[in-house]
C-alpha cells in the first residue's frame, strides 16, 4: 500500500489532505481540541513540511477526521502551538502530532485505520519509533496501538503546555 492511496473504512474514507482542505480542518481542530487550540498556520506548516503525513476523513462529502504527523526529533515534542521552521535531518523518531475525529465518527475504527496507515509510513521513512503527546483521555487509545508512557522529567512543562494530564508515548517500530 502506498502513502498516497485513499483508505476505505466501514464509515468513510481516508485520503491525504490538501492546501483547500486546511479552512475544514481547523473547524474540525475547534470543535473536537477546543481546550488546546492551535493557530491555522499550524495546519498548513505541517502539511507543507510532510505532505504524505497528513490525512482528512471524508464522508458524505463532509470532512469529520483530520491527522498531522511528520518525521521528527526523539524526546523533543515541541510545545502546543509552535511552528517547527522545519523537519530534523536525519530525523530520529516519526511524530504524530494530532488526530482528531469529530464525536459521531468515533468508535467505528476509522481512528485504528489511520494509525495502522501512519505506522507504516513511519517504517518506510526509516524512523526507529513513533511518539506522540496524548491529550483528552486518549492514552487507553493509544495503548491498544502498542504505545507506552515514557515519563522524562525534562518534558514535564512541554507537557503541561498541553494539559495537566497530557502523557508523552512512544511506541517503538521493530
Ligand atoms: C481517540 C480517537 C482518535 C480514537 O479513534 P476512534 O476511531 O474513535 O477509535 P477506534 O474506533 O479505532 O477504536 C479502537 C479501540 O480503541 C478504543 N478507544 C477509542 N477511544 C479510546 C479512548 N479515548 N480511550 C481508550 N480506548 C479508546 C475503542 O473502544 C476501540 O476498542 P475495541 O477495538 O475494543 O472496540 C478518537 O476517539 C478521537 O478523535 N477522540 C478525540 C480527539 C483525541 O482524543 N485525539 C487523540 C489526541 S492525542
Amino acid at each position: 500500500m502506498t502513502m498516497t492511496s485513499d483508505i476505505p473504512t466501514k464509515t468513510g474514507t481516508w485520503r491525504p489532505m490538501r492546501p483547500d482542505d486546511l479552512p475544514a480542518v481547523a473547524v474540525i481542530a475547534d470543535r473536537v481540541h477546543a481546550a488546546y487550540p492551535e493557530d491555522p498556520e499550524i495546519f498548513a506548516e505541517r502539511l507543507r513540511l510532510w505532505p504524505s503525513g497528513c490525512w482528512v476523513y471524508e464522508s458524505n462529502g463532509e470532512l469529520i477526521a483530520y491527522v498531522l504527523s511528520h518525521p521528527a526529533q526523539a524526546f523533543a515534542p515541541p510545545p502546543l502551538n509552535s511552528l517547527l521552521g522545519a523537519l530534523p535531518e536525519p530525523p530520529t523518531t516519526y511524530y504524530i502530532h494530532d488526530l482528531a475525529l469529530l464525536p459521531e465518527t468515533r468508535g467505528q475504527g476509522a481512528g485504528s485505520a489511520i494509525v495502522r496507515i501512519l505506522l507504516d509510513g513511519a517504517r518506510r521513512s526509516g524512523c526507529p519509533d513513533v511518539s506522540l503527546v496524548a491529550v483528552n483521555d486518549s492514552a487507553g487509545f493509544w495503548g491498544r496501538h502498542g504505545f507506552q508512557t515514557v515519563s522524562i522529567p525534562a518534558l514535564d512543562a512541554k507537557l503541561r503546555s498541553y494539559d495537566d494530564d497530557a502523557r508523552f508515548m512512544v511506541r517503538p517500530l521493530v
